[in-house]
């Protein structure tokens, strides 16, 4: 029910560990294959390991913060951790990057012979003091990808940035130079914040933001990818439960990935959202990813249509014995009162349908009608 073929691998089911420390070698690799997950993705190995250690996360409760600056493996060191990965089975992905075509593509191809069973590229890490990320040039990520996926069997995927502004482009040049698939969104720059007392950063420097506060930015890039392109798309930003899955796969992804929330809660949350899908799609009849796939994605309508459609809100019942009044003070176009004792009167002359008060209110009184 939830196996699915992804980019030409038969993933067992769609949720895939992502590239970050918690894949940072080959045991760690297969304990979360062995806790359920479809696929893994080591940590991004690159050319030239940077050796530095300290301080590299910050954590608000909410979102994170990393400055980790991938694996700090020589690329040789791989051969013996993916044999290690891959000793009980399951699929692995090597995430690699680099400067250049030629770079990457000697990454690439070591992987490749090292037992990879694909390939993600990663153009997309906001760390450090530069703005510029390598995935916003379409050009290089078009001669990036060509150069790898000329060279190797194996499919190759893109890793994205919300840092794009030209997704679309970006999404088109990675498919016509032969990418397999895309996934998005890699962290986003941050700063988590400033300790006031000593009047520093919480790191020292630009970092990467992760976690649950990224997923309704992650969720935007990934339509957008897949209203752009048709090969297969992989969510990522801030799952943290199976209802996190459905959103990505109903706006057109058709695998996800998890990193913070397994660094947070352990690989125990592997295996329930992957028990949480299964029941789900049990209990909805649903046969197979496909099904729900691009779901909400057919209903996003472009911006000039919504004009076209008066909304207005009404109370069910208009009494309200709450009376906390809250709908009455956050209306912007105060045309809500109440009168007689808690009776909740709605000027629909004033009322453009907003639906602001419907998410202040406590008890879900207020509803949005379509006037006509
Ligand atoms: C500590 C840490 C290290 C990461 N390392 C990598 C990496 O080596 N390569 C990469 O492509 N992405 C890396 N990421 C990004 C994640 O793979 C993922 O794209 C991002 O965190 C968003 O997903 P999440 O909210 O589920 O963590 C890292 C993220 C964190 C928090
Ligand atoms: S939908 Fe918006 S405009 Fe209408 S009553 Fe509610 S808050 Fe006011
Ligand atoms: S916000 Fe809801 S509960 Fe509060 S007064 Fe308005 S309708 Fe009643």
């Amino acid at each position: 029910m939830l196996e699915t073929n992804f980019m030409g691998l038969n993933l067992k089911n769609p949720v895939i560990i992502s590239a970050g420390p918690w894949n940072g070698n080959g045991k760690k690799l297969r304990n979360n294959l062995r806790a359920g997950a479809g696929a893994v993705i080591t940590e991004t190995i690159v050319s030239d390991p940077y050796s530095k250690t300290g301080e590299q996360i910050a954590f608000n409760g909410k979102g994170l913060q990393n400055i980790r600056f991938y694996s700090r493996f020589q690329l040789e060191r791989w051969k013996e951790e993916l044999k290690i990965a891959k000793s009980d089975g399951g699929i692995v992905i090597a995430s690699i990057s680099g400067h250049s075509p030629s770079e990457i593509t000697y990454l690439a191809k070591k992987l490749e012979k090292y037992g990879a069973d694909g390939i993600e590229i990663s153009l997309s890490s906001p760390l450090g003091e530069g703005v510029e990320i390598p995935c916003s040039d379409s050009e290089f990520v078009f001669n990036v990808v060509n150069d790898v996926s000329k060279n190797i069997k194996i499919p190759v995927m893109v890793k994205l940035s919300q840092h794009v502004n030209n997704i679309s482009e970006v999404s088109k040049a990675a498919k016509k130079a032969g990418a397999s698939a895309i996934s998005a969104i890699n962290t986003i720059r941050c700063i988590l914040g400033v300790d006031i007392d000593k009047e520093i950063p919480l790191l020292p420097t630009y970092g990467g933001y992760s976690g649950e506060p990224i997923r309704p930015i992650a969720l935007a890039s990934v339509a957008s990818i897949a209203q752009s392109v048709d090969i297969p798309v992989c969510g990522i930003g801030g799952i943290g439960n199976y209802e996190h899955v459905i959103e990505y796969i109903m706006l057109g992804a058709s695998a996800v990935q998890i990193g913070t929330a397994l660094m947070l809660n352990g690989d125990s949350i592997i295996k329930k959202i992957v028990n949480d899908l299964e029941k789900w799609f049990k209990e909805k009849k649903i046969n197979s990813i496909s099904e729900i796939c691009g779901k909400a994605l057919e209903k996003i309508k472009p911006l000039d249509e919504l004009a076209l459609e008066p909304m207005t809100c009404k109370s069910d019942n208009k009494k309200c014995e709450e009376g906390c009044n809250l709908c009455v003070e956050h209306c912007l176009e105060n045309a809500i009162d109440t009168v007689n004792d808690n009776d909740i009167k709605i000027d629909q002359e004033k009322c453009i349908g907003c639906g602001l008060c419907i998410f202040v209110c406590p008890i879900n009184k207020l509803k949005i009608y379509d006037e006509s």
